[in-house]
């Protein structure tokens, strides 16, 4: 089975509904941000920190392009993904690219007393960053859902069902 990719703006539900969407779907969940942590050996927050966001950058790149080289898996990319144009290209090649569309006040509730997202530390920035973002998600994506006012489960059952529909299930 082909790649499902879930993007969105942090704070979207991509894992959650990610590791549903994997059961659901028998697919392989697999979580890029995880991913980096493994490899780099400590917390994104610290890799920020230690070496900055282009390092990070290169990472999530290079960790992307090693995960999307298997099949029957449910991809969770980082929100910043798209920010590269080369990325979109390499997601868009890796599978079929489902953005899950949230407002930026879900976002900031759902992320309430976290503090491991080193670009979600200040409101105004971050709601900068979302509005900046939107045109690269609505660019990367083959599928948009909107997931507001659903929970995990229905985002997950919205996400498969629209992906059944354009083929990606074969
Ligand atoms: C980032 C989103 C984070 C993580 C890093 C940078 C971003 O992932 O990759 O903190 O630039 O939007 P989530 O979207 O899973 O929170």
């Amino acid at each position: 089975m082909d790649n499902i990719i879930l993007i969105g703006f942090m704070g979207s539900g991509k894992t959650a509904v990610g590791k549903k969407l994997a059961k659901k779907t028998g697919r392989e969940f697999i979580d890029i941000d995880a991913e980096i942590v493994k490899r780099e050996g400590m917390p994104i927050k610290k890799i920020f920190e230690d070496y900055g966001e282009k390092y990070f950058r290169k990472a999530e790149t290079e960790t992307a392009r090693i995960i999307l080289k298997k099949k029957n898996r449910v991809v969770a990319a980082g929100g910043g993904i798209v920010v590269k144009k080369s990325n979109i290209s390499l997601l868009k090649k890796g599978g079929t690219v489902v953005y899950l569309k949230n407002s930026f006040l879900r976002s900031a509730e759902r992320l309430k007393g976290k503090t491991d997202r080193p670009l979600f530390t200040d409101l105004k920035k971050a709601r900068q960053l979302y509005n900046s973002r939107l045109g690269l998600y609505e660019k990367a994506a083959d599928i948009k859902v909107f997931t507001d006012k659903k929970t995990v489960s229905m985002t997950a059952d919205a996400v498969k069902k629209k992906t059944e529909g354009s083929g990606c299930g074969q």
